[in-house]
């Protein structure tokens, strides 16, 4: 059964409808009978799916213009365990996760990953580590360069980092300076980010090696002023305790007060329909979309102006290749009628790994693990005053390293970083207490950030609620392993400081030898995760290039009306987590709409 909405006609008439229904359950009239000029899909960032809500607040901004946000998800609202960074963990394979799982990855032997995603008002940003990181200023150059767009280049994306920032003190209530440059802050942006919110013990052992040792260890007193190199504060998007997510801060109340933005949950779109041609170019602005996780019934509706998809790197995808826009052959094989051959789509992906190293401090008077009482306590303390140990993930300080130029790794390979100031290694330090009373053990988070490797989405079928083929393609080129492996022995030299002395660190025995190369790399192939970040599904590139989705200003390529904004355009992943980076791409991206719309009139 299939619903087309011209706009009186109505699919579901909701038992009671609340006179003003803003975020809703159910496809009400009063959204029918609006003829949007924006439709944004996914409320939902990338692999965070947060730009949808900015580009829905920013569009709004515009009286004039109707827009409609659809996010397939509920509602973040009244949904605890997303303001308390602590229990992140509680969402992972929650309802308010799709669930993905990856097929088996050959570089890590056959292993196939469970590859959570936020499925909730704010997508990722609701349900993920809160990491704020900008990555190095030669990231966005090379972006600018790959697409020959400046406007993509560290100095001209600045301000958009900018414009999403509003910086906050932390809720320990210790003085950050030191711990980033104001220079390169905003305190008047939308999402909150502070530096460490709750100190752990090794804080201050890792600060002193970090003098001690000096070189790739040196102090960094800010990591997001384009120059990462060294050892710095780790930044996070929580402001007075609590998560701040696209939801949270771009769709407040006020915001979606405004009688030109409705919000429409638990609605999942699955196909984008050519509408008619216009000036000579297929247009796409039809929308099918559904209550249901069933194909039946479809609710359709056509918009005015755009149609952004920002679904995420899968959603954003699936749903074009759900309408056939991607390799036509691929496309045929699975009965999909091809209509756009762009096939791009769905292709070089990029996705980091993740691996960690655990050492034992090996020393009396340390605790095992976080204890049901302890949980209680912290909980306890978080709704009281929204301190302590909950306010953080875990993670306060992140080592940015590069393989040295001396290396015999770069006899076999060519440099994949974007330049000289790019890390080609994150390390994120967690000690597993904020106590006086040290953990047992520190766990090391090892990240290979710029990937030589590529992977893909692909359908499993037509039947757009399958979930697609999900292949990081980890260590397809092996140099993304030997990068981990290097880590691994960065790690172990940082640790050989003499701030450590009073701690006796050591590996546990089932770890492979660190001068085993063969040893440690079968190791990490066997323990190696995701880091949640995967982009370039569909990548911008020049208007003339035969590679690529979208041109630079975001719009997919041979057709009119459509725009994706999320983590799917990126060329490159930045040399970080990818969360800042596309709230920056949705910034700017809702400068670009706005200059083509307001000119039109
Ligand atoms: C994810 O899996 C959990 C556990 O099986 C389930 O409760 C939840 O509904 C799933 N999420 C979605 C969006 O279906
Ligand atoms: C992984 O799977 C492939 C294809 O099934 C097989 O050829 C290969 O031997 C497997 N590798 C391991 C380490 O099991
Ligand atoms: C489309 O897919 C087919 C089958 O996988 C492949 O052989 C072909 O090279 C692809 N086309 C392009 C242009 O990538
Ligand atoms: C993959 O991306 C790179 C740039 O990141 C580009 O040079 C290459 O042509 C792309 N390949 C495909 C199949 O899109
Ligand atoms: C360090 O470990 C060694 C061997 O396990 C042990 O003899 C020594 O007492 C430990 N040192 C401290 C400070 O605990
Ligand atoms: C904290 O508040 C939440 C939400 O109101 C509640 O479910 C939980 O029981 C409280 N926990 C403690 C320890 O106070």
């Amino acid at each position: 059964m299939l619903h087309r909405l011209d706009l009186a006609t109505i699919w579901v008439v909701a038992a009671a409808i609340p006179a003003r229904a803003i975020i809703s359950d159910t496809w009400l009239p009063e959204y029918a009978e609006t003829l949007y000029d924006f439709v944004v899909v996914g409320g939902d960032l990338l692999a965070p799916a947060n730009a949808g809500a900015v580009v829905a607040n920013r569009l709004s901004e515009n009286p004039e213009w109707h827009v409609l946000l659809i996010e397939a998800g509920p509602t973040h609202v009244g949904v605890f365990d997303t303001r308390v960074p602590g229990l992140l963990a509680k969402l992972q394979g929650s309802r308010y996760d799709w669930n993905y799982t990856t097929v088996p990855q050959t570089g890590f032997n056959n292993r196939s990953i469970k590859f959570p995603r936020g499925h909730i008002l704010g997508g990722c940003s609701s349900i993920d580590g809160l990491f704020y990181t900008r990555g190095s200023s030669s990231d966005y150059d090379r972006w600018a360069e790959v697409t020959g767009d400046s406007g993509w280049s560290w100095k001209n994306i600045l301000p958009y980092f900018l414009k999403n920032e509003k910086w906050t003190n932390p809720a320990d209530g210790h003085d950050p300076d030191g711990e980033y440059d104001p220079t390169y802050h905003s305190t008047k942006g939308v999402t909150y980010v502070s530096s460490y919110n709750s100190p752990q013990v090794i804080d201050s052992k890792v600060i002193a090696a970090s003098r001690e040792l000096g070189g790739e260890f040196a102090y960094n007193t800010d990591i997001n002023d384009g120059e990462e190199l060294g050892i710095g504060w780790s930044h996070s998007t929580i402001g007075h305790g609590e998560r701040s997510s696209a939801a949270t801060s771009y769709l407040t109340p006020e915001v979606l007060a405004r009688h030109n933005l409705h919000v429409l949950t638990d609605h999942q779109v699955t196909h984008v329909l050519r509408t008619s041609s216009r000036g000579g170019m297929p247009s796409y602005r039809t929308i099918r979309f559904t209550p249901r996780k069933t194909p039946d019934p479809y609710i359709e509706i056509n918009v005015k102006k755009e149609i952004i998809l920002s679904a995420g790197v899968v959603g954003t995808t699936q749903i074009l290749l759900q309408s056939g826009i991607g390799n036509a052959t691929e496309l045929s094989e699975l009965g999909i009628k091809p209509v756009v051959d762009l096939p791009s789509v769905g292709k070089n992906m990029s996705e980091q790994a993740i691996f960690f190293s655990m050492y034992n401090l090996g020393i009396p008077g340390t605790i095992e693990a976080v204890t049901p009482e302890m949980q209680t306590e912290w909980l306890n303390e978080w709704n009281t005053t929204k301190t302590g140990p909950l306010t953080s993930i875990g993670v306060n300080l992140i080592g940015w390293l590069r393989i040295p130029d001396s290396s015999s790794v770069w006899e076999e390979y060519q440099d994949p970083s974007s330049g000289k100031n790019t890390p080609h290694i994150e390390i994120g330090f967690d000690g597993g207490s904020f106590q006086t009373t040290p953990r047992s053990t520190i766990a090391n988070a090892i990240i290979p950030l710029q990937p030589e490797s590529r992977g893909s989405i692909t359908l499993r079928s037509s039947d757009p609620f399958d979930h697609p083929n999900i292949d990081f393609g980890f260590f397809n080129s092996k140099l993304d392993l030997i990068t981990i492996r290097e880590g691994v022995r960065q790690i172990h030299r940082l640790y050989s400081a003499p701030a450590f002395a009073e701690y006796n660190l050591s590996l546990p025995e089932s770890f492979p030898s660190l001068d085993d190369d063969n040893a440690l790399e079968e190791y990490i192939r066997n323990n190696a995760d995701h880091a949640a970040h995967p982009v370039g599904t569909a990548a911008m590139s020049p208007r003339d290039a035969d590679w690529g989705a979208v041109d630079p200003d975001l719009l997919l390529k041979t057709v009119s009306g459509l725009r994706i904004v999320d983590a799917s355009v990126m060329p490159f992943i930045p040399a970080g987590h990818t969360q800042a980076p596309v709230y920056a791409i949705a910034e700017r991206a809702a400068d670009i709409i706005k200059e083509v719309w307001e000119w039109y009139g």
